[in-house]
C-alpha cells in the first residue's frame, strides 16, 4: 500500500505556501460553520513558515475568528520556548503573535521540562480539552529527508506503540529528545495536510508515496486518516522522482 491521499504539485515553494494557507482558511471556515470552533495542530520545521507568514498577513482577514481557533502542536523539540529550535517559537514569531488569538487558545508542548513528564502533561491537556478520542479539524505536517513526519522517526517506538496520545522520543538522527503526537491521533483528524518541498525531499517522497509500504523505515507512510482527507502539497522539486502526477 502506498501513501494514500491526494497529491497536489505546485511550481514553487511560494505556491505551496499559498495553497497551505488557503487550505487552512477553508478548513477553519468549514469548522466554524459545523462546530463553531477550529482545532488545529501546527507543524514545525521550516516548510510551514511561509504559510504561517501568509496567514498573519495576506490571509489575516475577518474570515478567521481567532477567538474560536484552538492551536496545538504536532510535535516539539525538547528545548525552552525561547530556543531557536522551538517549533512553538517559530509558530509564535511567524503567526501566533501577529493575530488576535487568545493566549489560552494556544497549547504549547513544554519542551523545557522532563520529556516523559511533558508527554504525559500534554496528553492530559489534549484529553481534557478534546476528549479521549481527539479529532483535530486540521493537522499540518512536514516530512524530513528520511521520510519522518512530526517526530515520528524511523525505527522509533511511537511508530508501533500508539497506546499514548503523546510520546517522548530520543531521535538518534537529530541527536535530541522530541515530543510527538502519535499516529492514531493524526489519523483521527478530519483533514491532514503534508507539505514538503525541495530536491532534498524527492527521494524520500518517492519512497513514501510509491515505494514498499514500510512505515517503520518511512514513517510518513503511516499517515492515512481513518475517515478524514489526506492532502500532500509539494513543489516540482520534491516531486522530481515521482512516477505519479
Ligand atoms: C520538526 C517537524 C518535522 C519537520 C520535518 C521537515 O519538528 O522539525 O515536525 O517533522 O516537519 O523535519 O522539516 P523542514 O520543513 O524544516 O524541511
Amino acid at each position: 500500500m502506498n501513501a494514500s491521499g491526494h497529491l497536489r504539485v505546485y511550481p514553487t515553494p511560494e505556491a505551496v505556501a499559498n495553497a497551505f494557507a488557503e487550505h487552512f482558511v477553508a478548513s477553519a471556515t468549514r469548522a466554524f460553520a459545523d462546530r463553531g470552533r477550529f482545532v488545529v495542530a501546527l507543524a514545525g520545521g521550516n516548510t510551514p513558515r511561509a504559510a504561517y507568514e501568509l496567514l498573519a498577513t495576506q490571509y489575516n482577514d475577518t474570515t478567521i475568528s481567532w477567538n474560536d481557533v484552538f492551536v496545538y502542536f504536532g510535535d516539539e523539540r525538547c528545548v525552552p520556548p525561547t530556543d531557536e529550535q522551538s517549533n512553538y517559537r517559530m509558530a509564535s514569531k511567524t503567526l501566533l503573535s501577529r493575530v488576535n488569538i487568545p493566549s489560552a487558545n494556544v497549547h504549547r508542548m513544554r519542551g523545557e521540562i522532563d520529556p516523559a513528564d511533558a508527554a504525559r502533561e500534554y496528553a492530559q491537556e489534549i484529553t481534557q480539552d478534546l476528549g479521549a478520542h481527539p479529532e483535530f479539524d486540521l493537522v499540518l505536517l512536514g516530512m524530513g529527508t528520511d521520510g519522518h513526519t512530526a517526530s515520528l522517526f524511523p525505527g522509533t517506538d511511537p511508530m508501533t506503540d500508539s497506546s499514548a496520545l503523546v510520546r517522548a522520543v530520543f531521535a538518534d538522527s537529530v541527536g535530541s529528545w522530541r515530543l510527538t503526537l502519535t499516529p492514531d491521533i493524526f489519523n483521527a483528524a478530519r483533514i491532514v495536510i503534508v507539505a514538503t518541498e525541495g530536491y532534498e525531499k524527492a527521494e524520500a517522497l518517492a519512497a513514501v508515496r510509491e515505494g514498499r509500504y514500510d512505515p517503520k523505515q518511512f514513517p510518513a507512510q503511516i499517515i492515512a486518516p481513518t475517515e478524514g482527507r489526506l492532502i500532500w502539497l509539494v513543489d516540482e522539486a520534491a516531486a522530481n522522482n515521482l512516477k505519479e502526477r
